[in-house]
C-alpha cells in the first residue's frame, strides 16, 4: 500500500471507531491574481495528505463502513484543456496511479454524494471554513432526505475530520521527515549564499533573489512564505518582506526564509552583519539570542511541553535584558518581575516557535486534551513532531534604553525534529555563531 493509501486507511480506521460516516476532503481552488493570469497553483494540505495528488479541482471521498472505500472526483481528460494547460490524468488513470477504489468525474460529485451519503451515521468534514462545501453538503443532506420513505436514511451528525486529520499530521512519518530535512538543507544552503553575496550598497531584493535562486535550482517549487529580508531599522518590522532598501555598512540584515519541497515547508531566520563583521554590541545581543535558543532547544524533547522552550528562552533574554541594561532593574525589578509583567515583551512580543510540516505554522492541537480538573496543559512533545525554535530581540529607539543598541532586530530561527531523546536541527547547516558567519561572510 502507497503512503498515501495507508494514510487514508488509517483516518478510515478512526472514523469507524467514531461509528463510521462519509469523509469528504476538496482540493483548494484556483484563484485569479488578476485578469486572465492566475496566482501559482497550490493544492490543499490535508488533501495531499491524503492522495499526493496535485490537480486542482478534485473532492476526495472516505467511505467507512462495513467496507471501506476510497474514491477520488477529478477533471475528466480535455485533450483541448490539456493543449493550453498540460496533462490531466483523468478519472480513470489517477484511480490507478494514486490507488484509489474508484473516481468519478468533478462533475459527477452532485449525482454520486447523495448515493454514498444514504444510509450513513454521519458526515466527516471541515464544517464551517468553505461556504461552498458547507452549502454542497447541506444540497447533498437534502438529497439524501428526500428518499426517506423510501427508507433510507441521511447521516444525523457532523464530525469535524480536521481533527482527526490535524493528530495525525503532526507526528511526521519516515516519508515526511525526509522530505523536511531536504528542504531544510535547500534552506539552510540559501542562507549560506544570502550571507556570503551580502554588502553594504545592495538592496534587500538582491538578497532575496539569491534565496530563490538556490530554492528554484534545488526543485524547490516555492517559497513556503513571503521571504523577509529586513536590513537594519526594518529588522524590527516583524512582518516585513523583502523590498527595495539599502544594505548600509555597520547594519545588520535578517532573513526569515524557506522553501517549500514537494509540499512540506522549511522555516529558517538568520541574523547577520551586512559588512561580515559584527559591531560589539550587536554580538553582546546575538550572544544573548543564541543562548536563549540554546536554552530552548536543551528542553525540547519527549515528555517536555510545547511551551518549555517558550519559557527557557524567555529566562535568558530576560536576565540578558537586565544585565545589557535595555531594561532597568530600578524601574523593573527582578528577573521574576520581568517575567511575572510581561516587561521584557518590549524586545520579544512573539512565541519561541510553532509546528512545522505542510504549512508553515502547520497544525496540530497545541493542547493536550483537558486534565480531570478542567485545566489544559501544553502538548506534550513526541517523536516525530517538527517545530520551529526562534527566539529574537527588536529594539526600537527609546530614550530610555541605551542607544547603541537602537534599531538592533536579531532572530535565530531553526527547525526542530523529537527525536526518541531529544531533538534534531535540521536546519543546523545554516552558519550560526558568530564565528561561523564572519568566517563564511570573508571566503
Ligand atoms: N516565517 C514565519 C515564521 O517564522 O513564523
Ligand atoms: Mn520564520
Ligand atoms: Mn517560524
Amino acid at each position: 500500500m502507497n503512503t498515501y493509501a495507508a494514510r487514508r486507511a488509517a483516518l478510515m480506521a478512526q472514523m469507524r471507531a467514531k461509528g463510521g460516516g462519509v469523509a469528504v476532503i476538496p482540493t483548494a481552488p484556483e484563484v485569479m491574481r488578476n485578469r486572465d493570469a492566475d496566482y501559482p497553483y497550490r493544492h490543499d494540505s490535508y488533501f495531499y495528505y491524503l492522495s499526493g495528488f496535485t490537480e486542482p479541482e478534485a473532492v476526495i471521498v472516505l467511505v467507512a463502513g462495513e467496507k471501506d472505500q476510497s474514491i477520488l472526483f477529478c477533471r475528466e481528460k480535455n485533450l483541448e484543456r490539456e493543449i493550453w494547460d498540460g496533462y490531466r490524468y483523468g478519472p480513470e488513470a489517477a484511480r490507478e496511479a494514486f490507488g484509489f477504489d474508484a473516481a468519478y468525474p468533478v462533475s459527477a460529485l452532485d449525482t454520486e454524494m447523495p448515493k454514498l451519503m444514504a444510509n450513513a451515521p454521519a458526515m466527516f468534514y471541515s464544517l464551517g471554513s468553505d461556504g461552498k462545501l458547507d452549502g454542497q453538503v447541506q444540497q447533498w443532506l437534502q438529497a439524501v432526505r428526500m428518499q426517506a420513505r423510501a427508507g433510507v436514511t441521511a447521516p444525523t451528525s457532523v464530525h469535524d475530520v480536521r481533527v482527526l486529520l490535524d493528530d495525525m499530521r503532526l507526528i511526521k512519518d519516515a516519508d515526511e521527515i525526509g522530505i523536511m530535512k531536504k528542504a531544510a538543507a535547500i534552506s539552510a544552503e540559501a542562507h549560506q549564499r544570502a550571507m556570503q553575496l551580502s554588502r553594504p550598497g545592495l538592496r534587500e531584493y538582491h538578497l532575496e533573489a539569491e534565496l530563490l535562486h538556490e530554492f528554484r535550482r534545488n526543485g524547490s517549487q516555492f517559497p513556503a512564505y513571503g521571504s523577509i529580508v529586513a536590513t537594519g531599522a526594518n529588522a524590527c518590522v516583524l512582518h516585513y518582506r523583502a523590498s527595495d532598501a539599502e544594505l548600509k555598512d555597520g547594519d545588520l540584515v535578517l532573513i526569515d526564509a524557506g522553501c517549500e519541497l514537494d509540499s512540506y515547508a522549511s522555516d529558517i531566520t538568520r541574523t547577520f552583519p551586512a559588512n561580515g563583521k559584527f559591531s560589539a554590541p550587536q554580538q553582546e545581543l546575538y550572544e544573548l539570542v543564541l543562548a536563549a535558543q540554546e536554552a530552548a532547544v536543551a528542553v525540547t524533547k519527549p515528555g517536555m511541553r510545547f511551551m518549555d522552550g517558550h519559557d527557557a528562552a524567555v529566562k535568558v533574554l530576560a536576565q540578558g535584558m537586565l544585565d545589557t541594561g535595555l531594561l532597568d532593574r530600578n524601574k523593573v525589578g527582578s528577573l521574576e518581575d520581568v517575567i511575572a509583567k510581561n516587561a521584557y515583551s518590549q524586545f520579544y512580543m512573539h512565541r519561541t516557535g510553532h509546528w512545522l510540516g505542510m504549512d508553515v505554522h502547520d497544525v496540530g492541537e497545541y493542547r493536550d486534551p483537558p486534565a480531570p480538573d478542567g485545566s489544559k496543559p501544553w502538548r506534550t512533545l513526541q517523536p516525530g513532531m517538527v517545530l520551529t525554535i526562534e527566539p529574537g530581540i527588536y529594539v526600537r529607539p527609546d530614550p530610555a534604553v541605551p542607544e547603541k543598541y537602537w534599531n538592533i532586530g536579531i532572530r535565530i530561527e531553526d527547525d526542530a525534529l523529537v527525536t526518541a531523546s531529544g531533538c534534531e536541527l535540521i536546519t543546523a547547516a545554516a552558519p550560526k555563531t558568530v564565528a561561523e558567519i564572519e568566517a563564511v561572510m570573508k571566503r
